[in-house]
């Protein structure tokens, strides 16, 4: 399976998931790894592995138009499944036909609680108990569509925004592989807002 990786930022989940395909943790390939934003760290990480890169810089563009880039630069590396790691952008209802059910969110909150920016904030100021993130289907809203896998970490009393977000992210980089590899093993189906994942042979 051909994956489109989308990044902003750090890249740190996108690192995760070049990792575990170099360790046969999980069997895809990387076809294209693409970036809205010129100066974000996660670039140097496909420089050093000689990941295939573009920049698309998306600042001053409408959506549709920056979508439309998207969706041909996609097309042109044959991607399969487009997974979104850390790209700060909501993608338009075009986008999301281009590749039905073919575009994976991480999000570092058990949503639907807390979707949106800062979401560990968000957690901490509300004062659950039980953090986490999810891995989940894309559609046209935000941090919405059907959940494939999720994990729960402890929120503790002395946590800041940072130590908390920490733990998350290192379940992020556990459970976004995980849930590429259910597709790619071809047991995933989508009922409703339910995914079903079918047992390992
Ligand atoms: C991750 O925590 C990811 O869950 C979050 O951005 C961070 C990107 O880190 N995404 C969202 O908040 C999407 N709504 P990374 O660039 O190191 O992977």
């Amino acid at each position: 399976m051909r994956l489109g990786i989308l990044i902003s930022g750090r890249g740190s989940n996108f690192e995760a998931i070049a990792n575990n395909i170099a360790r046969r943790k999980l069997d895809a390939e990387i076809a294209i790894v693409i970036c809205n934003r010129p100066n974000a760290a996660g670039l140097e990480i496909a420089r050093e592995r000689g990941i295939p890169l573009r920049v698309i810089a998306s600042a001053g563009m409408e959506r549709e138009a920056y979508d439309k880039l998207l969706i041909d630069e996609l097309r042109t590396h044959e991607v399969d499944l487009v997974c979104l790691a850390g790209f700060m952008r909501l993608l338009s209802a075009d986008f999301i036909r281009a590749f039905p059910n073919r575009v994976l969110n991480i999000h570092p909150s058990l949503l639907p609680a807390f979707a949106g920016l800062d979401a560990q904030r968000q957690a901490l100021e509300y004062g659950v108990r039980i953090a986490g993130c999810t891995v989940h289907f894309v559609d046209e809203f935000l941090d919405s569509g059907p959940i494939i896998v999720q994990a729960a970490v402890p929120v503790l009393d002395g946590d800041t925004v940072e130590s908390l977000a920490a733990r998350i992210l290192a379940q992020e980089h556990v459970i976004y592989s995980k849930a590429i590899g259910y597709i790619v093993e071809g047991r995933v189906t989508i009922q409703g807002r339910r995914v079903l994942i079918r047992e390992d042979e």
